[in-house]
């Protein structure tokens, strides 16, 4: 939220039609019709974390082509953060879940 946030992303405007999804287990204000990356990166500034030195990853095109925002759903579905839209209650994660690692 305005002058709350401590993310990569900051709201140019107030955000209205509030909805809650949850990353990672926390709960995330999102607004209706924006993407997964915009409100994780705005209330987290990060997605996930890199497999080679652990340094935080924040996706990188932004255009669904590099797929370096990829989330999973608890059914173990991956999507690309930044061509998902949010739902109300949607579970994102970081890692896979248990019974889906690669
Ligand atoms: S940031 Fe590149 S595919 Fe999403």
């Amino acid at each position: 939220m305005p002058g709350q946030s401590f993310g990569q992303f900051l709201p140019v405007h107030e955000i209205r039609s509030a909805i809650t999804i949850y990353f990672n287990g926390q709960a995330t204000p999102a607004c209706a019709g924006e993407t997964v990356i915009a409100a994780v990166l705005r209330s987290h500034g990060y997605l996930g974390f890199s497999e080679f030195d652990g340094a935080p990853r924040a996706g990188f095109c932004l255009m669904g082509a590099c797929q370096d925002c990829s989330l999973w759903l608890p059914n173990g579905r991956r999507i690309r953060a930044c061509m998902t839209a949010v739902e109300p209650g949607m579970t994102v994660a970081s890692r896979p879940p248990l019974g889906h690692e690669q």
